[in-house]
């Protein structure tokens, strides 16, 4: 039965048939839903609906929980972490970011030597990349921005599994499963260990022997995934769908739509933002805003979930440079998940006169502002080369 109740009344178990709001105006990945954690009633209650509907028939009804009494978290308590300023986190974000990276490349020697994944080694690596996105997701968010050509390969699954686990905090999955998704990120392209590095780094277009031979690391990963013990069924799904497409246009299965799984979904779209960020010795890297109108324009992903990561990620993520209203260009160094539009930004540049500027660290959301600063667009870096991730503070943890 469908039934209307207050949000205070929400409890662990009950089943969300509507969330009687707009779409856009919820985090959630999905209009109905189980709500399996506390956390996810406090989501709810952030939004400021009083009333949503409840499905009895696929969760728990008012009766069923302690006779409907008022909330009580007592018996949960909030998640185990603290947040912390960005200025504060950046550190311990970049030294976990690096020993991902340095053992994300021991892994895939490894690999390439025949011997097996170690879970042992992944698991409390992403544990601390996890823990710090918990603390500051735009500290490892940053960081995913500061490239090197030379580790790409390793570089990128560290960034994937970054942006997966920012992608899964900003849509209130479950928090005790945020490293699974992390795991899922980091090895989803393990099954590159098996091709040849001459073709992964060609310069120019592939042939179509190369091409079907780069696709086959899905089946690759699989195999070398499936002989991991511990490795959990999400992760293999993750590994077998991220290259499938909402439209049909994937491979290796050509599965469609919500016959991908959502984390198959988050994979695809945080595996192209990434690549299409990166410079390679075949194409140069497209900045930020540019990478999130492809996602959108090219219909292969589901939209409203590309939606849903410009909005984990920011319209103007950090470390993208961006034109002021005054005629100066800024970085943004830090995103403000209640107003998009509004960053923190480094004014460093005057576009009029050509000229670097002093930085000078402006906050756009801030009524105290000197000036009615706003952000007309976004900058291509390299046509101005200029190299927004060097005023990041985070180049200083450049690893
Ligand atoms: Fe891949």
């Amino acid at each position: 039965m469908i039934k209307k109740i207050p949000t205070s009344r929400l409890r662990v178990g009950m089943y969300i048939y509507d969330l009687n709001c707009d779409w856009a105006s919820h985090p959630f990945a999905l209009n109905d839903f189980q709500i399996t954690s506390q956390g996810q009633i406090r989501e709810i209650m952030k939004i400021g609906i009083e009333a949503v509907y409840i499905d009895t028939d696929r969760g728990l009804d008012v009766e069923d929980t302690a006779a409907g009494s008022p909330p009580d978290d007592a018996g949960e308590r909030p998640p185990e972490y603290e947040t912390k300023p960005l200025i504060e986190e950046l550190a311990a974000a970049a030294n976990v970011r690096k020993k991902a990276i340095g053992m994300m490349s021991r892994i895939m020697e490894d690999v390439r030597a025949g011997k097996p994944v170690e879970m042992e080694q992944i698991t409390p690596a992403v544990e601390n990349m996890a823990r710090s996105i918990l603390r500051n997701t735009d500290a490892s968010v940053g960081l995913t921005r500061i490239k090197r050509v030379d580790k790409y390969t390793a570089e990128h699954c560290v960034n994937v599994s970054i942006l997966m686990m920012a992608f899964h905090k900003s849509l209130s999955l479950d928090d005790d499963e945020l490293v699974q998704t992390g795991i899922s990120g980091l090895l989803q392209d393990i099954g590159k260990a098996r091709i040849p590095e001459y073709i992964l780094n060609k310069p120019g277009g592939l042939t179509p022997k190369e091409t079907a031979a780069v696709r086959r690391h899905v089946k690759y990963g699989l195999e070398i995934l499936k002989k991991t013990p511990g490795i959990s069924a999400v992760s293999l799904r993750t590994v077998a769908e991220h290259h499938e497409r909402f439209d049909g246009s994937g491979y290796p299965a050509k599965m469609r739509g919500d016959l991908i799984s959502l984390y198959g979904q988050m994979a695809a779209i945080s595996d192209v933002y990434d690549a299409l960020t990166a410079d390679r010795a075949y194409k140069k890297g497209i900045p930020p805003h540019a990478a999130m109108i492809e996602l959108l324009q090219t219909g292969q992903h589901n939209s409203a979930l590309v939606q849903k990561f410009i909005h984990c990620i920011g319209i103007y993520p950090v470390g993208s440079l961006v034109a002021l209203s005054n005629g100066c260009f800024a970085v943004v160094i830090e995103s403000n998940s209640d107003n998009l539009l509004h960053p923190r930004v480094k004014i460093i540049f005057d576009s009029i006169k050509r000229q670097y500027l002093p930085p000078e660290v402006v906050d756009l959301s801030s009524p105290d502002k000197k000036e009615d600063l706003t952000i007309i667009s976004a900058i291509d870096a390299k046509k101005w080369h200029i190299r927004p991730e060097e005023f990041l503070e985070h180049a200083r943890y450049f690893p």
